[in-house]
């Protein structure tokens, strides 16, 4: 007769291989880890604790009662990423192809509540065939419990999604809702009807790469923030992400050691161009500005006229949110304004300090950005900076024209610190369109026309494009040399470090969305 331990031992053996070697090796075969492998690497060794390895489905349908494997096609559990306490599932495509059963969504409700209680970070790994299909509507019962946490966590606990598989279907929203998705490049796609049923509808032929695989959502729908070459860097991306967060809403990242030196950075006064319609990479600036090698790009081939990311400051973690000049312009358009409003909205959840560099001609003129509502979409911009309670500190490198002045994180919506730099043009437009407008008559009536603009452009760049207007109505705090930012910022950041803010009492507020 077997023993206790033995029963345990084959039970625990028995989970740990999922739906069977034949299936892992196929897994291995498609160039992707298992579930417990991917665990393993994203956690600390030795750190992982599983909970619910022998849980089982419910279901005698279909012959269910027959095939039966312990976990259910998700392992569920928590350990460490650099000695931080997380909370983790990873979807089993050997069992079902990772479909999503009753049990196998309550798995997951049960570790999402236990991320909630404990206010750790929760980290999905997605890989599945969606909801499974045996079980009917109570795998889409699940599915919609996994939602509702999805929202009650949000704004809790930071909420990451990588797709490393199928993800289709009502399976798509839970990644959507969480704050971050990543996907891997050629294993994994998400859509919410497949190239069969598009072919359908639509009269449409596509296949599942370019309806919805990682560079179709990376670049034309923004539906994730970062991608992978394989499960490995994708797994890399995420513990690298989960550095410049706090564990919760009620904490705040952790600091590196940072020792005070020669804050002087010369390489920032020869970035920006003498020319004022020369164009610039904004990450330069960044770069300049931060601790060496600390910039972690989001969205970086989405809306690129807007640059988003996290960084560290003197050794603290901030949010950059950034205009991008080398692409259109940096103007804000529909796309840009939500990329920014979203991460905007993530750093003030969780307490990250943001940072905005402000290089922007103006919102993107044209039917298609009015008929796709860049009135409504640059709204969400300017909601989430004057919402946002955490420190807000501004730089203006060069341009800051009409209301894009005003949406970039402007003295008027709360910023507590404005800078900008000597060759900073802060004006309602550039001064060669405005004297065409203003001195149109004028213009026209003198007999050298073209002279006349170039005397009036003149005549109002002198007033309006620079910094000096508004550094006199104090909506500028001070005008400082580039090669002084990072020193400033340091010092500011240190400053506004205890920041006390608050909303006025209401039950949410109602973002133009
Ligand atoms: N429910 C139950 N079992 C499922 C499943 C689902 N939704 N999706 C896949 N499986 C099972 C398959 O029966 C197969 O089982 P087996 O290992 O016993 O043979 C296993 O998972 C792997 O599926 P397979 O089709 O061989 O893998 P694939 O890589 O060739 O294709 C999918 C993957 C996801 C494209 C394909 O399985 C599929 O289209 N699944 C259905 C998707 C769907 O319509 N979901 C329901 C609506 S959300």
């Amino acid at each position: 007769m077997k023993d206790n331990k033995q029963i345990l031992a084959e039970k625990l053996a028995l989970a740990n291989l999922g739906g069977g070697q034949e299936r892992i090796d196929k897994q291995h075969a498609k160039g992707k880890l298992t579930a417990r492998e991917r665990i393993h690497f994203l956690l600390d060794e030795g750190s992982f604790e599983e909970m619910g390895a022998l849980v089982t489905h419910r279901t005698k349908d279909f012959g269910m009662e027959k095939q039966v494997f312990y976990g259910d096609g998700v392992v569920t559990g928590y350990g460490t990423i650099n000695g931080r306490q997380v909370c983790v599932f990873a979807q089993d495509f050997t069992v079902f192809g990772g479909a999503l059963s009753e049990t196998h969504a309550e798995k997951i409700c049960k570790i999402m509540d236990m991320a909630m209680k404990i206010g750790v970070p929760m980290i999905g790994l997605n890989d599945s065939g969606g909801a499974r299909i045996q079980e009917g509507v109570r795998s889409l019962g699940g599915y919609a419990d996994i939602f509702y946490k999805n929202v009650m966590a949000s704004g809790v606990i930071p909420q990451i999604s990588a797709i490393m598989g199928p993800c289709a279907g009502g399976a798509v929203y839970s990644p959507a809702m969480t704050d971050f998705t990543l996907m891997v490049e050629n294993s994994s796609y998400m859509f919410v009807t497949g190239p069969n049923v598009v072919k359908t509808v639509t009269n449409e032929e596509v296949t599942s790469e370019e309806l919805g695989g990682a560079l179709t959502h990376a670049t034309k729908s923004g539906v994730t923030h970062l991608t992978a070459a394989n499960d490995i860097q994708c797994i890399n991306q995420i513990k690298q992400m989960i550095s410049y967060m706090p564990q919760n809403c009620e904490d705040k990242a952790t600091d590196i050691p940072f020792e005070p030196g020669n804050e002087i950075r010369d390489v920032l006064e020869d970035i920006v161009p003498e020319n004022a319609n020369q164009p610039y990479d904004m990450r330069n600036v960044i770069n300049g500005i931060i601790d060496q090698d600390s910039f972690f790009e989001i969205h970086e081939a989405y809306a690129d006229n807007i640059v988003v990311g996290f960084a560290r400051l003197g050794g603290k973690s901030i949010g950059i949110v950034a205009n991008q000049p080398i692409s259109l312009a940096g103007v804000l358009d529909v796309d840009s304004s939500k990329k920014a409003a979203r991460f905007t909205r993530f750093c003030d959840c969780f307490n990250i300090p943001l940072l905005v560099l402000v290089d922007v001609p103006g919102f993107l003129p044209g039917t298609d950005q009015e008929w796709n509502g860049i009135i409504t979409n640059g709204a969400k911009l300017l909601y989430a900076l004057s919402e946002a309670t955490v420190p807000k500190v501004t730089v203006i490198t060069r341009k800051a024209y009409g209301g894009a002045y005003d949406v970039m994180n402007s003295k008027h919506i709360g910023a507590d610190l404005n800078y900008a730099w000597p060759g900073a043009e802060i004006a309602v437009m550039g001064a060669k369109g405005a004297s065409e407008i203003i001195f149109r008559k004028e213009i026209s009536a003198a007999d050298d026309p073209e002279a006349k603009l170039a005397e009036k452009e003149a005549e109002y760049a002198k007033l309006f494009a620079n910094p000096y207007s508004a550094a006199q109505r104090g909506f500028i705090d001070e005008v400082i040399l580039p090669k002084d930012t990072r020193r400033k910022l340091i010092k500011a950041y240190t400053m506004l470090e205890n920041k006390v803010a608050t909303l006025p009492k209401k039950k949410h507020g109602n973002i133009p969305l």
